[in-house]
């Protein structure tokens, strides 16, 4: 059963959702998605597990436009997860994070690695924005201000999913396109500039010494399997799984493999 509360988080009200008991793995969800986006792996917790899926700072139900306040940098999302470690009383954790969920997983083993004991990161890359994709990142912010959310939805839709659900999964598209169209624009322009902002991570990976999952949809045309793979290559105690007929957003797309991965992973590092 999921579990819904709000914890306090240096002043602002974080929504997270629970499920299980044990050993936490906190999961951090895509851009501009929320926590919704991890029911499906919160339906499916292993024994002796219990998962945590916060949502990230301006996004979810609870988010309040902050007027005047600057945007936030990946530093600042990662230190929003610590917060809330400390709000629960958690000193240690596993951590899991899908494409921008990863870029903040890796802006923690930056700033807090001895906080964490293992590490999920599904469609990702640990490598900082190019000029083209900083340049792209630049247009989407002035699509979402001039446009709204249901105009960022349709621009990423696409790529967000892989093939196998353009064609045959339209209830899994209107999820996502439910959760991007609610999601305020301050919360998606902040965090576009802390992506465009965000450093390189590679030379983090060979230090992450902990066990590591990487995953990745065979159809992921953002991060796809080729980037899964050397990321994989420069974790040293790591295992790679390729989900077949997904695309970017894997965990949405084949939440059974997906899951079924996940709990093979976390079982033997237990
Ligand atoms: C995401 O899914 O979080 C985004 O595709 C990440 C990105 O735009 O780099």
């Amino acid at each position: 059963m999921i579990r819904e509360r709000r914890v306090n988080v240096n002043g602002r009200q974080t929504r997270c959702l629970e499920a299980g008991a044990g050993w936490p793995l906190i999961l951090l969800h895509a851009f501009p998605l929320n926590a919704d986006m991890w029911r499906p792996q919160l339906e499916q917790v292993p024994d002796g597990w219990r998962f945590i899926a916060p949502d990230l700072r301006g996004f979810g139900p609870d988010a309040r436009p902050t007027p005047g306040g600057s945007a936030p940098t990946m530093d600042d999302f990662a230190d929003d997860v610590a917060g809330l470690m400390d709000a629960l009383e958690m000193p240690e954790a596993t951590i899991g994070g899908l494409s921008m969920g990863g870029y903040v997983a890796f802006a923690l083993c930056r700033r807090a690695p001895e906080r964490f004991t293992g590490i999920i990161l599904a469609d990702t890359r640990p490598h900082a924005d190019t000029p083209a994709a900083r340049e792209a990142r630049r247009e989407m912010i002035a699509l979402a201000e001039k446009e709204g959310s249901a105009a960022v939805a349709e621009r990423m839709l696409p790529k967000l999913v892989g093939q196998t659900t353009t064609d045959s999964r339209p209830e899994v598209i209107a999820v996502i396109r439910r959760m991007i169209e609610s999601a305020p624009v301050a919360a998606i322009t902040g965090a576009l500039a802390a992506m465009l902002g965000r450093p390189d991570s590679t030379p983090e990976l060979s230090a992450i010494g902990w066990p590591a999952l990487v995953l990745v949809g065979a159809e992921d045309e953002i991060t796809p399997p080729a980037h899964a793979e050397g990321m994989q290559r420069a974790l040293t105690r790591s295992r790679l799984v390729v989900i077949p007929e997904a695309g970017h957003l894997s965990s949405l797309e084949a939440p059974a493999m997906f899951s079924a991965a996940l709990a093979d992973f976390l079982q033997s590092h237990i």
